[in-house]
């Protein structure tokens, strides 16, 4: 049995990114609690505050950025913290050589109906070492990022973390409180045929995406010929677990639903973790036609339009949205 523990004390993975994964994941130790806790715990509905994107913020949100943050400002190795919940960063250990940026609690409107919900995390190289972190040392493209993951809060514990060149999972076991390696080195097969997405956005989106839904609806009776079924969990990190375990099309496409956000997802603590996670276990992460990795940010809350997973039907929808552009 492999133990976090264990595989993260190993020559070939830095101390501080470690150690700083061991923070993050503690602290997911306790967020599980809380949630299994649910109604109980008098913890759930609104905070009766709003996060910086304007959506209306779960009690749970807010315990959950607070814990975080309180951790990693404690640990050395942490220079600053972003958070979906914070309108700037928070400068954390100038001598520290990381940044971290997290999504407390993805899926949040799933909290009140006992449905899944996680904490996606990712980890940047900090190159100021010995100043005090500012919010633009964060913006980074995402192939830089040193790690990536998530905590997924469904009906039990689970981490997948990239942190080498394999994608790795592990499972919370209740008793011991230890993460357990349950998967060495996850793949996602090129080909799939199942998508997810929010339909109902779909007088919203560009023609290309359109087409290409249109086309998987009329499965094998269209030119696709076969038939596609649809899965959508309304929390990023379920449906990317998903893919990790199964496969899949994942996408919150561009979309002119509000002209002021391009998408919905945010690139820097949502895109650009998955991202990284997907393409080292095989799949493709992009804007529809762009590589997300390799989107250079301008801000740390900017949204992206997301397609990502299986590599062929990611590869697919990209030459629509190529030839529609070319027509
Ligand atoms: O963080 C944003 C998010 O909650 C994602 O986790 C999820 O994929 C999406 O929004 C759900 O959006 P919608 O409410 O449109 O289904
Ligand atoms: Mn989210």
């Amino acid at each position: 049995m492999t133990t976090l523990a264990h595989y993260l004390n190993t020559p070939t993975i830095d101390p501080a990114l470690s150690d700083v994964i061991t923070t993050i994941t503690d602290v997911g130790k306790t967020i599980s609690q809380l949630l299994r806790k649910g109604a109980l715990a008098d913890i759930l509905g609104e905070a009766g505050n709003q996060n910086v994107q304007g959506e209306d913020q779960k009690k749970l949100d807010v315990l959950a950025n607070d814990l975080l943050l309180d951790a990693l400002a404690q640990n050395a190795h942490c220079a600053g913290v972003a958070s979906e919940e914070l309108d700037h960063a928070t400068p954390a250990n100038a001598d520290g050589s990381l940044l971290v940026l997290f999504d407390p609690l993805d899926g949040s409107s799933n909290i009140d109906i006992n449905m899944a919900v996680g904490t996606i995390f990712s980890i940047l190289p900090y190159q100021r070492q010995g100043q005090v972190s500012t919010d633009s040392d964060f913006l980074q493209a995402g192939n830089q990022q040193l790690a990536a993951g998530y905590l997924l809060y469904g009906t039990s514990t689970m981490l997948a973390l990239t942190v080498a060149d394999t994608v790795v999972m592990f499972s919370l076991d209740p008793d011991s409180g230890d993460y357990v390696l349950i998967e060495e080195a996850v793949q996602i097969d090129a080909d799939t045929s199942e998508y997810a997405i929010n339909g109902s956005n779909y007088r919203y989106w560009r023609a290309p995406m359109q087409q290409y839904i249109d086309e998987l609806i009329d499965g094998h009776t269209g030119v696709r010929g076969r038939d596609f079924n649809t899965r959508w969990v309304a929390a990023m990190v379920g449906d990317v677990h998903r893919i990790l375990c199964r496969g899949g099309l994942f996408t919150y496409p561009f979309d002119t639903k509000d002209i002021k956000k391009p998408g919905k997802l945010r690139l820097m603590y949502e895109a650009n973790p998955m991202s990284l996670l997907i393409e080292r276990a095989g799949g493709s992460a992009t804007d529809a036609v762009n590589r997300i990795l390799d989107i250079e940010p301008t801000d740390i809350h900017q949204r992206v339009p997301v397609v990502l997973g299986s590599k062929n039907e990611v590869e697919y929808v990209k030459n629509l949205h190529v030839q529609h552009a070319n027509a």
